[in-house]
């Protein structure tokens, strides 16, 4: 039996050892606290064994033989220490760690909380294995914890709509490889996407509209509450992002008093970038920042809201600086924590914000400064990390602004050693974004995170120190049956020697 866990956990022993059987007699036990985890597993087991499996909630998790047993242990060892940098507000390593113990005598999944349960059983889900005699686990021995706290994926649900639906799938996914943060670009020129209660002109006027004339969508309070558990339950913290000052020509266009002049501008359906923007010297701007982040806190339960701040090209710095101050200021005011593009740091942000590093062009000067000043970053280099370029001359879809990303490049780099002016205490780990000017459906966008979604997940999770480029060839080349499984698209990039 051969075992490929993607992202290589810590320590992983393959025992030489019969695996366990899965059968119409086995037994899930947990306590109270790994319900969802459990429930979780029930449904990857009802997947691949096509058998459902009733969750048994017990107070005293006993040895039965042959069963699954999930586990709470807060005293549970966490191996080797991981990044030195952190993000507030994000669950500490400890609390992601997890051990699994599978022979052919049961499986005992342990971790301190809830969500290294939720981790673990990822885990579980890459090993099951079908043969002629139904389900088996093979006898391993894992011990994991992630190496950065970090681990994104950034979905521009603005240029193109995917609803809840395509955004379940993508959790589904993220899960899978153990990714932790979803951010959401939630506004841009061709849309706005989530219903805020104090401003309804901007889904009511902003939210039909999409690149090339494509169809839009929008968030209700009540669909997106729902994604936002639907990502909880599953160990995914949602990142909300309102871009400005640049970035608006939606909100300008639901709203004229945002505009000199009075009048809303037109829709936009093209993908130049740059050119909108909000002004500070309008009445009408500075309630505006504070209704929508104050709205946007309100319906947030996660710590992190994102105020974008990138590709602004049509403003002065003293305004630029004044316009993210306020809606920092905003975002603060609500108790939430700062995130912004790399051009934040122009702005001296205050200390504690993070600051997502997407252009390794720019001049590294500001985010050095802003670093000393106490600004923490997050690594989204678009050369490693943008999974809407192509992946190389003949891809169909995507763009090619910064090159070409083959999944060695998303693989073969390491986020807190990537700009040699920011020190790797301030690196918060790393995340992929996917811009969708050119992708329009499920199949699109799936199609272009897989398979670099994956080794963008093991540059966060695991050690550089473990990491190997070859090992992770060979382990990812079994992955197509957990995406099929799943209807997923995906590119078979010819740097993997696929299996089957
Ligand atoms: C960006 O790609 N403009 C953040």
């Amino acid at each position: 039996m051969t075992v490929h866990i993607v992202p290589a956990p810590a320590v992983l022993v393959e025992q030489p050892a019969p695996p366990l059987l899965l059968g119409a007699g086995t037994r899930l036990l947990t306590c109270e606290a790994g319900l969802p985890a459990a429930t979780l597993l029930a449904e990857v087991l009802a997947r691949s064994t096509g058998r459902a499996l009733e969750v048994e909630v017990t107070d005293a998790v006993t040895a039965v033989p042959g069963a699954l047993r999930l586990e709470l242990d807060t005293d549970l060892p966490v191996p080797a220490p991981g990044a030195a940098g952190h993000a507030p507000g994000l669950a500490a390593r400890a609390e992601e760690a997890y051990r699994l113990d599978v022979d052919s005598a049961g499986l005992l999944l342990r971790a301190r909380g809830p969500l290294g349960l939720a981790r673990g059983v990822a885990t579980v889900r890459q090993l099951v294995e079908l043969g002629g005699h139904g389900a088996r686990i093979p006898a391993v021995q894992v011990e994991d914890a992630p190496h950065h706290g970090w681990r994104g994926l950034s979905v521009d649900v603005a240029r193109h709509f995917v609803g809840p639906a395509v955004l379940e799938s993508v959790i589904d996914l993220m899960w899978l490889y153990k990714l932790d943060v979803l951010h959401l670009h939630l506004t841009d020129d061709q849309g706005w996407r989530l219903d805020l209660p104090s401003r309804p002109e901007l889904v009511a006027r902003s939210s039909g509209s999409a690149v090339d004339g494509d169809p839009g969508g929008a968030f209700t309070a009540r669909t997106w509450a729902d994604l936002v558990a639907y990502a909880a339950d599953r160990g995914v913290v949602v990142v909300p992002e309102i871009d400005v000052p640049g970035h608006v020509n939606a909100a300008l266009h639901a709203c004229g008093d945002l505009v000199p002049g009075g009048e809303p501008t037109p829709e936009y359906h093209g993908i130049e970038v740059g050119f909108s923007q909000l002004t500070a010297g309008l009445p009408a701007t500075s309630a505006f920042l504070r209704d929508v982040f104050t709205d946007l806190a309100h319906l947030t339960p996660g710590p992190y809201l994102h105020v974008g701040g990138d590709e602004v090209l049509t403003m002065a710095h003293e305004e630029y600086a004044d316009l993210v101050g306020q809606a920092a200021a905003a975002v603060r005011a609500a108790d939430k924590l700062v995130v912004g593009w790399q051009e934040v740091a122009t702005t001296s942000p205050a200390p504690g914000t993070v600051v997502q590093v997407w252009d390794l062009r720019q001049d590294p000067a500001p985010l050095a400064a802003a670093v000393q000043g106490g600004a923490l970053v997050l690594m989204s280099p678009a050369t490693r990390a943008y999974l809407d370029l192509k992946y190389d001359p003949t891809t169909p879809l995507g763009l090619d602004w910064a090159g070409h990303v083959e999944v060695h490049d998303a693989y073969d780099w390491e986020p807190a050693t990537v700009l040699p002016g920011v020190p790797g205490r301030a690196v918060v780990g790393v995340e992929a974004a996917v811009f969708t000017e050119t992708l329009r459906t499920r199949d699109d966008l799936m199609w272009m995170l897989l398979p670099r979604l994956p080794a963008l997940a093991e540059v966060g999770w695991t050690s550089p120190d473990t990491r190997d480029w070859d090992d992770f060839r060979r382990r990812l080349a079994w992955h197509p049956a957990l995406w099929a499984a799943d209807g997923n698209a995906w590119h078979p990039s010819p740097q993997i020697d696929w299996v089957g």
